[in-house]
């Protein structure tokens, strides 16, 4: 028994791990027979280890003088427990043991002799004797009978909440932590659910996009998923979840944690750390479960709860018990449910709560939802939506909050009209509190606030992120808001006659620029509002009045700060016009390159460059994950990343190209060619239904022009003949290994720049010129320029900055 584990020592390149490993493992075997048996009292000797070492079985110490029974990496820094026997009923530091008994049993005694945990397998014949039990390289615990080569029992068969590679996950498995846990749903798809002492739901996949949109199928009912040793995830609902460090040779596990979030991690062998590679939940708030009722889950800028205004924690020690108001709305059940004359609502901007919608219904203005929530006494508040037709939720009860800017519609609390939410309590930050409880008493107020968001883009997202503000009672509901989404939206987005507009541009005097959707035009509105003047192109144009009308409404109500915001816009007969705000400082391209040829493009400087390629990158993901539409861009160029004065990049032209509707198939037909020649992703010229990678593609290409400040395009061999894509991917590969990122960037900045953050660009440029599936998403995009974002703006530019991964 022990020359097995001694071959496995005698591997050619011995590190100074393995040799320690090795001088560990030879105190302990891999496979034993029955009648062995191991006391905590000598828990510093694993009771098995496997052939090569990379994992042992023993007891762990999970609490003072508390021990499990576990299967652990026995490189990493913390045991990270794998499998664990007793998980929830750790047994005494003194006096406990595990054995493997003769009739091929291995049970787990408490110091009373109790027995804690079992394997079943003993005393079922006698035909079973001289089973044995051993720990595999793959960090399984098997025990089986060497006669018959068979299985009895082994611990891969009962995940707690990690999966290894080459582990099979099944219709039978599940993997668990707290209230949260991971299997396959009676319609075949592998999803988290929260499964909580009040309620329960699944979060992942999302549950605002169907099964298709994620990227999943319900067809395949063979119900399997497995990690592979590659850093796979496959499952046979198509997921197919891949580590950020692709490769052989790295040891990786798939976790559920405390937290929900579902995260592949690899063993960095030098630290002895782990490193998460993959995560199934980009923003931890979509985890379900997190606040507790009544709770609100925030995201920045770290995630937190608070409660409702009106309402404070039930417990202080646990978020989960979530929050309970301070008032009372009165029993439904019992006959003398108070009046609906006596609540008013309490608006509570850019937030959502999942699930309990008591009803739902389309095309109802703002007031009718108000009174349907009115009348309706389970009601505890509703959510509207301006999404053209005007959607409206009754919510029950109000779980899984998550507030977030990007969130396009509000929650409307019902709260009794005799109470005064002056102070809102959110626990934990009285800093903030000045600016909660702001209750515009006059709409004018109000319309303020609205008519400067745009232009105080900034101002307007803190505002929203730190507070709500309040509309007290019926009369303080904006008159806006009061008759309905139409003249919601003509409040501030307006639709203009052709009058109206050639009177602002001074009969279309002053062009901007133009480009292949049409002409700008500087214009000033009555009232003294600079805006840009979009005279669409023919091509844009051919649709009906109706269908325009539509998707004006959709594009009107788009509001990010790295976006152009459209006010309005005008359609009488073929005049079709759209009206944007102004953008002071011209579209990037007349920064980067020298457009006119006469050499005047000023040289942006680094920290500008960062800042525009980040907002870039958030506009973009804004269109793609957040807004109730789902937007493709399908022309990402620099002539369309306008700058403000200050250099923070607004998107334009965005929503010209086909919006496409969440709640259809994923992807988009287009009928002919879209994007500009230079920032095309290759599936265009495929033939293959466009889907958001198309921007990811133009995005790397836009990324990279940005660091080197010159167009790609345009870039030159040695012997003059332009430069392929393959070649260029080839030159961005080596820079990233190699690290020396100097040589690519814009030799206009003398040096001036921050290495690591331009390293950062260059490797995601480099992943977004990959095939589409290898893409990642804007999102993504977006969180790894933002982790870069707080750098010095010049550290020394040392050599010794080496590649990011
Ligand atoms: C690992 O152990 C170190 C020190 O023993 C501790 O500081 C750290 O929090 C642990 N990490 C985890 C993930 O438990
Ligand atoms: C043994 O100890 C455990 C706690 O360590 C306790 O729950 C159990 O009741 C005890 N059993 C007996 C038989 O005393
Ligand atoms: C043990 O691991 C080896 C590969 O390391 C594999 O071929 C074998 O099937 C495993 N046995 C069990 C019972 O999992
Ligand atoms: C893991 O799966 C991927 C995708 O199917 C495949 O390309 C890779 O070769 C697999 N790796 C191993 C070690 O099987
Ligand atoms: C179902 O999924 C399994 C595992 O991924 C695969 O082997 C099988 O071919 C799939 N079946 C169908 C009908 O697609
Ligand atoms: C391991 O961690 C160290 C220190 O954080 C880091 O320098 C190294 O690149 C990591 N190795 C891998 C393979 O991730
Ligand atoms: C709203 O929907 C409910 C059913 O969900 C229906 O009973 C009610 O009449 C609808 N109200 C309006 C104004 O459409």
């Amino acid at each position: 028994m022990m020359a097995g584990l001694v071959t496995g020592c005698l591997a050619p390149q011995l590190s100074l791990l393995t040799l320690l490993l090795c001088a560990f493992a030879s105190t302990a075997q891999h496979t034993m027979g029955g009648g062995s048996s191991l006391s905590v009292e000598d828990r510093a000797r694993p009771f098995l280890v496997s052939p090569d070492g990379t994992f042992s079985c023993g007891f762990l110490q999970v609490g003072d003088n508390a021990f499990s029974f576990s299967v652990w990496f026995t490189a990493s820094r913390n045991s990270t427990a794998v499998w664990t026997a007793n998980r929830y009923f750790p047994v005494n530091g003194r006096g406990s043991r595990v054995s493997f008994t003769h009739d091929g049993e291995l049970a787990l005694a408490d110091a009373n002799g109790t027995m804690v945990w079992t394997s079943r397998t003993g005393g079922v014949s006698a035909r079973r004797k001289g089973l044995t039990i051993s720990l595999n390289d793959t960090g399984n615990l098997v025990i089986s009978d060497p006669f018959t080569s068979s299985t009895v029992w082994q611990s891969f068969d009962w995940p707690t909440d990690t999966l290894l590679p080459s582990q099979p996950f099944t219709k039978d498995t599940k993997l668990v932590n707290g209230y949260y846990s991971l299997n396959f749903d009676n319609d075949n798809v592998l999803r988290l659910l929260y499964n909580g002492p009040d309620v329960a739901s699944f979060y992942w996949p999302l549950p605002s996009l169907s099964i298709y949109e994620a990227g999943r199928t319900n067809y395949n009912s063979s119900r399997i998923a497995a990690l592979n040793n590659t850093g796979v995830f496959l499952s046979s609902d198509q997921l197919q979840a891949q580590a950020i460090d692709l490769g052989l040779g790295i040891k990786r596990r798939l976790t559920i944690e405390h937290d929900g979030n579902l995260r592949m991690y690899s063993l960095n062998e030098s630290t002895r750390g782990w490193t998460e590679t993959w995560s199934a939940l980009k923003q931890q708030c979509q985890v379900h479960g997190i606040c507790g009722r009544n709770g609100i889950c925030e995201y920045q800028p770290s995630l937190r709860c608070l409660c409702l205004p009106g309402h404070e924690m039930t417990d202080r020690g646990d978020w989960r018990k979530g929050c309970k108001p301070s008032f009372s709305i009165g029993d439904c059940t019992q006959e003398c449910a108070p009046p609906p004359e006596q609540f008013k609502f309490v608006r509570v901007p850019q937030t959502d709560f999942y699930g309990f919608d008591i009803a739902y219904n389309k095309s109802v203005t703002f007031e009718q939802c108000r009174d349907l929530c009115l009348r309706m006494c389970q009601c505890s508040a509703f959510s509207y939506r301006l999404d053209g037709v005007g959607i409206c939720y009754l919510k029950g009860l109000l779980f899984n909050g998550y507030t977030s800017p990007n969130i396009c519609g509000s929650i409307y609390l019902k709260v009794p009209l005799n109470i005064d939410i002056s102070a809102p309590r959110v626990a934990g930050l009285v800093c903030r509190h000045n600016v909660y409880g702001t209750t515009p008493r006059n709409s004018w107020k109000w319309t303020y606030l609205f008519a400067f968001a745009g232009v105080l883009g900034i101002v307007d997202l803190l505002f929203i992120v730190t507070g709500w503000w309040f509309l007290s009672s019926k009369q303080s509901i904006p008159s806006a808001l009061e008759s309905g989404y139409r003249k919601v939206m003509a409040s501030q987005f307006r639709r203009f006659t052709y009058r109206d507009l050639k009177d602002a541009t001074g009969n279309f005097k002053e062009e901007l620029g133009h480009g292949r959707s049409g002409v700008v035009y500087r214009g000033v509105l009555v009232g003294g509002r600079v805006v840009a003047v979009k005279k669409l192109a023919v091509d844009v144009t051919m649709q009906g009045d109706e269908e325009f009308w539509a998707e004006m409404t959709v594009l009107g109500r788009i509001n990010h700060i790295n976006l152009v915001r459209i006010w309005g816009f005008c359609s009488e007969r073929k005049h079709k016009m759209l009206v944007y705000e102004y953008v002071e400082n011209q579209s990037l391209d007349r920064h980067l390159f020298d457009v006119d040829g006469d050499g005047k493009a000023a040289t942006l400087a680094w920290s500008e460059r960062y800042k525009i390629a980040l907002g870039t990158a958030r506009g973009l993901a804004y269109l793609h994950h957040e807004c109730l539409e789902w937007v493709i861009h399908c022309d990402v160029k620099p002539e369309n990343i306008l700058l403000t004065r200050e250099f923070d990049a607004k998107i334009s032209d965005f929503g010209l190209a086909k919006l496409s509707k969440r709640d259809g198939v994923s992807g988009v037909e287009f009928s002919h060619m879209r994007g500009t020649l230079g920032y095309m992703a290759p599936e265009w010229a495929l033939n293959l239904r466009i889907n958001a990678k198309v921007d990811v593609y133009s995005f790397g290409i836009v990324l990279l022009e940005i660091v080197v400040g010159s167009r790609l395009q345009d870039q030159r061999t040695e012997t003059g003949e332009p430069l392929q894509m393959p070649q260029i991917t080839q030159a961005l590969r080596y820079i990233v290994d190699s690290g020396d990122v100097m040589s690519l960037v814009d030799a206009r900045l003398q040096g001036q720049f921050n290495p690591r953050q331009a390293m950062e660009m260059v490797r995601i440029a480099l992943t977004c010129m990959e095939e589409r599936s290898s893409r990642p998403t804007m999102d993504d995009i977006a969180k790894s320029l933002t982790a870069f974002d707080d750098e010095d703006e010049h550290p020394p530019t040392t050599p010794e900055y080496g590649p990011t991964l």
